[in-house]
Protein backbone atom coordinates (compact mmCIF):
# COMPACT_ATOMS: atom_id res chain seq x y z
CA UNK A 1 0.00 0.00 0.00
CA UNK A 2 1.68 3.23 -0.81
CA UNK A 3 0.10 4.80 2.64
CA UNK A 4 3.31 2.24 3.94
CA UNK A 5 6.12 3.31 1.42
CA UNK A 6 5.26 6.97 1.80
CA UNK A 7 5.84 6.76 5.23
CA UNK A 8 8.98 4.35 4.70
CA UNK A 9 10.54 6.81 2.66
CA UNK A 10 9.54 10.12 4.75
CA UNK A 11 11.60 8.51 7.78
CA UNK A 12 14.10 6.83 6.00
CA UNK A 13 15.35 9.99 3.34
CA UNK A 14 17.74 11.31 5.02
CA UNK A 15 19.28 8.13 6.17
CA UNK A 16 19.22 7.26 2.39
CA UNK A 17 21.05 9.97 0.83
CA UNK A 18 23.62 10.17 3.40
CA UNK A 19 24.80 6.71 3.95
CA UNK A 20 24.47 6.44 -0.38
CA UNK A 21 25.46 10.02 -1.37
CA UNK A 22 24.40 9.32 -4.62
CA UNK A 23 26.48 10.99 -7.53
CA UNK A 24 24.83 13.23 -9.73
CA UNK A 25 24.57 10.66 -12.95
CA UNK A 26 22.00 8.61 -14.87
CA UNK A 27 22.29 5.53 -12.92
CA UNK A 28 20.43 2.32 -13.71
CA UNK A 29 21.23 0.71 -9.66
CA UNK A 30 24.02 -1.59 -7.93
CA UNK A 31 26.50 -3.50 -9.87
CA UNK A 32 25.23 -1.67 -13.37
CA UNK A 33 26.89 0.79 -15.78
CA UNK A 34 25.79 4.04 -15.78
CA UNK A 35 23.95 5.47 -19.12
CA UNK A 36 27.22 7.13 -20.17
CA UNK A 37 28.19 3.83 -21.16
CA UNK A 38 24.76 2.11 -21.78
CA UNK A 39 23.93 4.38 -24.32
CA UNK A 40 19.85 3.37 -23.95
CA UNK A 41 18.35 7.37 -24.41
CA UNK A 42 20.27 8.96 -26.65
CA UNK A 43 20.85 12.62 -27.13
CA UNK A 44 18.52 14.32 -24.55
CA UNK A 45 18.53 18.16 -25.57
CA UNK A 46 15.57 19.35 -25.93
CA UNK A 47 13.82 16.19 -25.06
CA UNK A 48 10.85 16.10 -22.34
CA UNK A 49 11.93 13.64 -19.58
CA UNK A 50 9.57 12.27 -16.76
CA UNK A 51 11.45 10.69 -13.93
CA UNK A 52 9.14 8.42 -12.00
CA UNK A 53 10.33 7.99 -8.39
CA UNK A 54 12.62 10.19 -8.86
CA UNK A 55 13.92 10.41 -4.80
CA UNK A 56 16.91 12.45 -4.49
CA UNK A 57 16.54 13.55 -8.52
CA UNK A 58 20.26 12.47 -9.31
CA UNK A 59 19.41 11.26 -12.67
CA UNK A 60 16.88 14.31 -13.38
CA UNK A 61 19.70 16.78 -12.81
CA UNK A 62 22.40 14.78 -14.95
CA UNK A 63 18.99 14.71 -17.51
CA UNK A 64 18.45 18.48 -17.00
CA UNK A 65 22.48 19.31 -17.86
CA UNK A 66 21.89 18.11 -20.49
CA UNK A 67 19.69 19.98 -22.12
CA UNK A 68 16.63 18.26 -21.13
CA UNK A 69 13.24 19.36 -20.04
CA UNK A 70 13.04 17.89 -16.44
CA UNK A 71 9.45 16.79 -14.56
CA UNK A 72 10.46 14.61 -11.85
CA UNK A 73 7.54 12.60 -9.84
CA UNK A 74 7.85 11.13 -5.96
CA UNK A 75 5.73 10.44 -3.04
CA UNK A 76 7.96 11.45 -0.47
CA UNK A 77 8.12 14.84 0.49
CA UNK A 78 11.58 14.52 2.35
CA UNK A 79 12.94 12.86 -0.55
CA UNK A 80 11.52 15.78 -3.18
CA UNK A 81 13.07 18.12 -0.70
CA UNK A 82 16.34 16.80 -1.02
CA UNK A 83 15.76 17.01 -4.12
CA UNK A 84 15.26 20.87 -4.72
CA UNK A 85 17.72 21.50 -2.95
CA UNK A 86 20.32 19.20 -5.23
CA UNK A 87 18.94 20.86 -8.35
CA UNK A 88 19.44 24.53 -7.00
CA UNK A 89 22.94 23.69 -6.01
CA UNK A 90 23.36 22.31 -9.56
CA UNK A 91 21.42 25.59 -11.27
CA UNK A 92 19.27 23.60 -13.32
CA UNK A 93 15.77 23.60 -13.01
CA UNK A 94 13.03 20.77 -13.11
CA UNK A 95 9.39 20.57 -12.18
CA UNK A 96 8.96 18.78 -9.25
CA UNK A 97 5.69 17.20 -8.19
CA UNK A 98 4.46 15.12 -5.36
CA UNK A 99 2.27 12.41 -6.46
CA UNK A 100 1.63 8.84 -6.88
CA UNK A 101 3.14 7.20 -10.00
CA UNK A 102 0.23 4.70 -10.65
CA UNK A 103 -1.82 7.73 -11.49
CA UNK A 104 0.23 10.54 -13.81
CA UNK A 105 -2.78 12.82 -13.60
CA UNK A 106 -0.53 16.06 -13.68
CA UNK A 107 1.29 14.82 -16.61
CA UNK A 108 -0.88 15.39 -20.22
CA UNK A 109 -1.12 12.88 -22.90
CA UNK A 110 1.22 11.94 -25.50
CA UNK A 111 3.69 14.95 -24.01
CA UNK A 112 6.82 13.07 -23.08
CA UNK A 113 10.14 11.99 -25.11
CA UNK A 114 10.75 9.79 -22.62
CA UNK A 115 9.71 7.88 -19.28
CA UNK A 116 12.39 7.09 -16.71
CA UNK A 117 13.20 5.34 -13.56
CA UNK A 118 15.83 3.72 -11.34
CA UNK A 119 14.88 1.47 -9.02
CA UNK A 120 11.52 3.16 -7.62
CA UNK A 121 9.05 0.80 -9.48
CA UNK A 122 9.22 -2.74 -6.84
CA UNK A 123 7.45 -0.32 -4.22
CA UNK A 124 4.87 -0.12 -6.34
CA UNK A 125 1.90 -2.54 -5.74
CA UNK A 126 0.05 -2.20 -9.41
CA UNK A 127 2.62 -2.29 -12.03
CA UNK A 128 0.02 -2.95 -14.59
CA UNK A 129 -1.71 0.92 -13.54
CA UNK A 130 1.44 2.14 -13.44
CA UNK A 131 2.75 1.17 -16.78
CA UNK A 132 -0.73 2.52 -18.51
CA UNK A 133 -0.33 5.59 -17.33
CA UNK A 134 3.69 5.57 -18.61
CA UNK A 135 1.76 4.91 -22.02
CA UNK A 136 -0.57 7.25 -21.61
CA UNK A 137 2.14 10.17 -21.30
CA UNK A 138 4.31 8.83 -23.67
CA UNK A 139 4.30 9.96 -27.35
CA UNK A 140 4.03 8.12 -30.43
CA UNK A 141 7.88 6.23 -30.80
CA UNK A 142 8.80 7.97 -26.82
CA UNK A 143 10.69 5.60 -25.19
CA UNK A 144 10.37 4.21 -21.47
CA UNK A 145 13.80 3.21 -19.93
CA UNK A 146 13.31 1.54 -16.33
CA UNK A 147 15.98 -0.42 -13.85
CA UNK A 148 14.47 -2.57 -11.23
CA UNK A 149 16.18 -5.22 -8.54
CA UNK A 150 16.38 -7.85 -10.90
CA UNK A 151 13.53 -10.91 -9.68
CA UNK A 152 16.35 -13.53 -9.03
CA UNK A 153 18.80 -12.19 -7.12
CA UNK A 154 15.99 -11.31 -4.15
CA UNK A 155 15.74 -14.89 -4.34
CA UNK A 156 19.37 -15.20 -3.03
CA UNK A 157 20.51 -14.71 0.38
CA UNK A 158 22.87 -12.17 -0.42
CA UNK A 159 25.43 -13.57 2.37
CA UNK A 160 25.40 -17.52 2.38
CA UNK A 161 24.37 -17.41 -1.98
CA UNK A 162 21.61 -19.99 -0.73
CA UNK A 163 18.17 -19.80 -2.41
CA UNK A 164 16.13 -18.28 0.57
CA UNK A 165 12.20 -18.72 -0.94
CA UNK A 166 10.72 -19.76 -3.94
CA UNK A 167 11.01 -17.48 -7.06
CA UNK A 168 7.18 -17.85 -7.83
CA UNK A 169 6.08 -15.89 -4.40
CA UNK A 170 5.43 -12.82 -5.85
CA UNK A 171 3.13 -9.98 -4.23
CA UNK A 172 3.79 -8.01 -0.99
CA UNK A 173 6.62 -8.80 1.47
CA UNK A 174 6.84 -6.85 4.55
CA UNK A 175 9.98 -6.50 6.61
CA UNK A 176 9.68 -4.83 10.74
CA UNK A 177 12.05 -3.79 12.15
CA UNK A 178 13.31 -4.63 15.90
CA UNK A 179 12.48 -1.04 16.96
CA UNK A 180 8.62 -1.85 15.77
CA UNK A 181 8.45 1.63 14.13
CA UNK A 182 9.84 0.91 10.69
CA UNK A 183 8.11 -1.53 8.43
CA UNK A 184 9.53 -2.08 4.55
CA UNK A 185 7.03 -2.57 2.00
CA UNK A 186 8.37 -3.74 -1.33
CA UNK A 187 6.27 -5.95 -4.01
CA UNK A 188 8.25 -8.48 -5.58
CA UNK A 189 7.36 -9.24 -9.50
CA UNK A 190 8.92 -12.45 -11.93
CA UNK A 191 10.46 -11.52 -15.15
CA UNK A 192 7.49 -12.06 -16.86
CA UNK A 193 5.50 -10.31 -15.17
CA UNK A 194 7.32 -6.84 -16.14
CA UNK A 195 7.55 -8.34 -19.72
CA UNK A 196 4.22 -9.63 -20.32
CA UNK A 197 2.99 -6.13 -18.49
CA UNK A 198 4.59 -3.97 -20.88
CA UNK A 199 3.10 -5.65 -24.03
CA UNK A 200 -0.41 -5.79 -23.04
CA UNK A 201 -0.54 -2.19 -23.10
CA UNK A 202 0.65 -1.87 -26.23
CA UNK A 203 4.79 -1.49 -25.81
CA UNK A 204 7.53 -2.86 -27.71
CA UNK A 205 10.47 -4.46 -25.90
CA UNK A 206 13.46 -3.24 -27.30
CA UNK A 207 16.17 -4.62 -24.93
CA UNK A 208 16.68 -6.17 -21.54
CA UNK A 209 20.17 -5.64 -19.80
CA UNK A 210 20.99 -7.72 -17.42
CA UNK A 211 24.27 -5.52 -16.18
CA UNK A 212 27.81 -7.60 -15.57
CA UNK A 213 27.97 -6.79 -11.73
CA UNK A 214 31.37 -9.17 -11.61
CA UNK A 215 32.94 -5.86 -12.32
CA UNK A 216 33.12 -2.58 -9.70
CA UNK A 217 31.91 0.44 -11.00
CA UNK A 218 33.95 3.53 -9.67
CA UNK A 219 30.80 5.17 -9.65
CA UNK A 220 28.58 2.61 -7.78
CA UNK A 221 27.18 3.95 -4.84
CA UNK A 222 25.45 0.71 -3.80
CA UNK A 223 28.81 -1.46 -4.05
CA UNK A 224 28.88 -3.36 -0.93
CA UNK A 225 25.93 -1.72 0.87
CA UNK A 226 22.82 -3.62 2.32
CA UNK A 227 22.36 -6.79 0.49
CA UNK A 228 24.68 -5.60 -2.46
CA UNK A 229 27.99 -7.63 -1.25
CA UNK A 230 30.40 -8.73 -3.74
CA UNK A 231 29.90 -12.22 -3.38
CA UNK A 232 26.57 -12.02 -4.24
CA UNK A 233 27.48 -9.32 -7.30
CA UNK A 234 29.67 -11.61 -8.84
CA UNK A 235 26.85 -14.44 -9.02
CA UNK A 236 24.15 -12.58 -10.42
CA UNK A 237 23.44 -8.79 -10.89
CA UNK A 238 21.09 -7.30 -8.66
CA UNK A 239 19.61 -4.70 -11.34
CA UNK A 240 17.73 -5.21 -14.50
CA UNK A 241 16.88 -2.64 -17.31
CA UNK A 242 14.14 -2.76 -19.44
CA UNK A 243 14.09 -0.66 -22.67
CA UNK A 244 10.55 -0.13 -24.31
CA UNK A 245 8.85 2.03 -26.86
CA UNK A 246 5.33 3.18 -27.65
C1 LIG B 1 15.19 3.60 -4.01
S1 LIG B 1 14.47 5.18 -4.23
C2 LIG B 1 15.11 5.55 -5.85
C3 LIG B 1 15.12 7.02 -6.09
C4 LIG B 1 15.82 7.44 -7.38
N1 LIG B 1 15.12 6.95 -8.54
C5 LIG B 1 17.25 6.96 -7.39
O1 LIG B 1 17.62 6.22 -8.29
O2 LIG B 1 18.02 7.34 -6.50
C6 LIG B 1 12.74 4.81 -4.54
C7 LIG B 1 11.88 6.06 -4.65
O3 LIG B 1 10.58 5.70 -5.13
C8 LIG B 1 9.62 6.52 -4.49
N2 LIG B 1 8.30 5.85 -4.59
C9 LIG B 1 7.97 4.63 -4.12
N3 LIG B 1 6.67 4.35 -4.42
C10 LIG B 1 6.19 5.41 -5.09
C11 LIG B 1 4.93 5.73 -5.66
N4 LIG B 1 3.90 4.86 -5.61
N5 LIG B 1 4.78 6.92 -6.27
C12 LIG B 1 5.81 7.81 -6.34
N6 LIG B 1 7.03 7.55 -5.82
C13 LIG B 1 7.23 6.38 -5.21
C14 LIG B 1 10.15 6.63 -3.07
O4 LIG B 1 9.59 7.72 -2.38
C15 LIG B 1 11.66 6.77 -3.32
O5 LIG B 1 12.06 8.12 -3.43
Amino acid sequence: MTKETKKWWEGMAKYYQEECKIPIDIHYGPGSPNEKELKLLGNLKGKNILEIGCGGAQCGIAMAKQGAKVTGIDISKEQLNFAKELAKKNKVKIKFIQGDIRDLKPIKSNSQDIVFSAFALHYVDNLSKCFKEVYRVLKKNGIFVFSFDHPFSRVIDSKNLKVKESYFKTGKITKVFSDKTKKFVRYTYKLSDLHNTLVDWGFIVEKLIEPDSRKKYSYDPWYGLWDYTPKLLKMIPPTIIFKARK
